[in-house]
């Protein structure tokens, strides 16, 4: 495409590969690369507030964890990394951002010789921040419970964000065809895990409950914000198992993601939760969590 030809779709559309900033449908990464051969990378989502990422020390904290659990170093540190991030955001220049981050283990040869492959390949890709309608929050949104199982933490563990997402793609269109916005996913022993792409909380006579990180579950960002704001409001927080009878009969439940912030649940599986409205106490921790972010943003 010419210059002014660009679509709509490319307008704050930024990315950097290894360093090098081009508008987005202009990026290239080789074939070969393990990413898209193998599946073989990990990645990051993160938002800005006043134009700045959100707990982005947290975020590289966990790319390296999942990185490290595959054996790929991420070859820069976090100063480097921040100055390439700040770069795809000042180029992009939108008022606020979705902002992935992705590190394959680089090029290779189509086999399992990793002593062969060039890399890691370092992508950030910058585009504006679409907010979810003030409905969503105002409303809730409809769940189902995923008939897929979330991956066994020893087959491929759900604590390593992987690109891998194919476990969450089967949820997700599951969730889609039965016209609902997410799909909760059980564990390997038929407790409730998480989101395809959220964590879950439920509200119990006034507690605040989450699955531990040992159901086999993302180690959620927003979620550790919402645990350590849940008792500065007073509320006791707890993470502690959950079954599919705790999830139907919770007074209020929600999902947390850094594109989500903390979204209410309405209903599961078109069965009210609740009064079927977002409850109180959701709405207090929602109240709370984007204070903490706009405080973030000063
Ligand atoms: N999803 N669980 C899963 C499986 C996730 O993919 C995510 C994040 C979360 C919530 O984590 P956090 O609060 O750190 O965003 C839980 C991101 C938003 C994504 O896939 O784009």
């Amino acid at each position: 495409m010419g210059a002014g030809q660009k679509g709509a779709l490319s307008v704050g559309f930024f990315a950097s590969v290894d360093g090098e900033v081009v508008p987005a449908e202009e990026a290239r990464v080789s074939v070969l690369d393990n990413g898209f051969t193998f599946g073989d990378s990990v990645y990051e989502t993160l938002r800005t507030y006043g134009g700045r990422p959100f707990r982005l020390d947290r975020h590289l904290q966990r790319l390296r964890a999942s990185a490290g659990r595959l054996g790929i170093a991420v070859p820069l540190g976090d100063p480097e990394l921040g100055a390439r991030l700040d770069a795809v955001l000042a180029r992009a220049g939108n008022p606020e951002s979705y902002i992935r981050l992705l590190v394959t283990r680089g090029r290779g040869d189509i086999s399992y010789n990793f002593d062969r492959v060039k890399g890691p390949t370092v992508v950030m890709l910058v585009k504006p921040y679409q907010p979810y309608p003030e409905q969503h929050f105002r409303d809730g949104v409809d769940v189902i419970i995923s008939s897929v199982r979330r991956n066994h933490p020893q087959a491929l563990d759900p604590a390593i964000k992987s690109c891998n997402l194919l476990n969450n793609i089967l949820a997700v269109r599951e969730a889609q065809a039965r016209g609902a916005a997410e799909a909760l996913l059980l564990n390997h022993a038929g407790d409730v895990a998480e989101g395809a792409s959220t964590n879950v909380f439920v509200v119990r006579s006034g507690a605040v409950v989450t699955p531990p990180l040992d159901a086999g579950i993302l180690a959620g960002i927003t979620r550790d914000v919402v645990l350590a704001l849940a008792p500065r409001l007073g509320l006791v927080a707890r993470e502690e198992r959950l079954s599919v009878p705790d999830l139907r009969g919770a007074d209020e439940a929600f999902l947390t993601s850094t594109t989500r912030e903390l979204a209410p649940v309405r209903a599961i599986d078109g069965r009210p939760v609740g009064s079927g409205k977002p409850g109180p106490t959701t709405l207090r921790l929602l109240a709370a969590f984007r204070e903490e972010a706009a405080q973030a943003a000063r």
